[in-house]
């Protein structure tokens, strides 16, 4: 079996895996967990670990039941005219958000209330009162995929995403870049592989989705 497989499997048992996107790209590898499957050790995981940004990914479908917008559209100031990335056409951030039952909102139990009340959201999003359950801003960053994910774009957003449609997961996934405590830079594919390897986390290349799942 290929290392899809392994990291369907994986998902679907709850755990992360390692996702590098590509050396041409943003270079980094992200820990990846179904948003369902988040609990206060697996922020605290990807807070001392990983070191990234924790963002929520839903599907395009989602956002648009729930209207979440990209960032950069409703950003009504001049540092986002121009939203000019080194790596691609565009950025997937969306709002941040903090569920309603939080208090600070950063804490790792506020996090992971935050993240998994959004798998449930996007698990059934007809109905659901997106704005009654979760405030803006907050200290979850949520990213909006692609509609047709990886044939349209090929970052941590969308081949997270398209994961957990193959796992038959909701469209909601968490995202967190690792990096190296050394240098500060994104972690290098051989510093990830061993992560995983000690870890026992399947570690996949963004290449390997998009040649299988796209
Ligand atoms: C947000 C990011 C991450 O790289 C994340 O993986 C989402 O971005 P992308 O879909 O562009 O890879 O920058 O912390
Ligand atoms: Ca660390
Ligand atoms: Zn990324
Ligand atoms: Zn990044």
């Amino acid at each position: 079996s290929t290392s899809i497989d392994h990291a369907i499997a994986a998902f679907r048992d709850g755990d992360p895996i390692l996702v590098h996107d590509a050396a041409d790209r943003e270079g980094e590898t992200d820990i990846v967990y179904p948003a369902g499957a988040v609990d206060s050790d697996a922020v605290a995981r990807m807070r001392n670990d990983a070191g990234g940004l924790i963002c929520v990914a839903l599907s395009n479908e989602v956002a648009e039941a729930f209207d979440l917008p990209f960032s950069q559209e409703i950003i009504d100031h001049p540092t986002a005219a121009d939203h000019e990335l080194g790596y691609d056409e565009r950025s997937s951030f969306s709002l941040t958000v903090n569920h309603r039952d939080t208090y600070t909102g950063i804490t790792d139990e506020d996090r992971a209330l935050t993240i998994t009340e959004l798998a449930t959201a996007a698990a059934d999003p007809e109905g659901f009162d997106f704005a009654g359950q979760f405030r803006s801003p907050g200290h979850v960053h949520l990213l909006r995929g692609a509609p047709e994910l990886v044939d349209d774009r090929k970052g941590h957003t969308e081949l997270g995403l398209a994961l957990a449609d193959v796992a038959d997961l909701p469209p909601a996934v968490v995202v967190c870049e690792m990096l190296d405590d050394e240098t500060g830079r994104a972690l290098s594919p051989v510093d990830a592989r061993t992560y995983a390897a000690d870890h026992d986390l399947v570690y996949v290349e963004g290449r390997e989705i998009v040649e299988q799942l796209g």
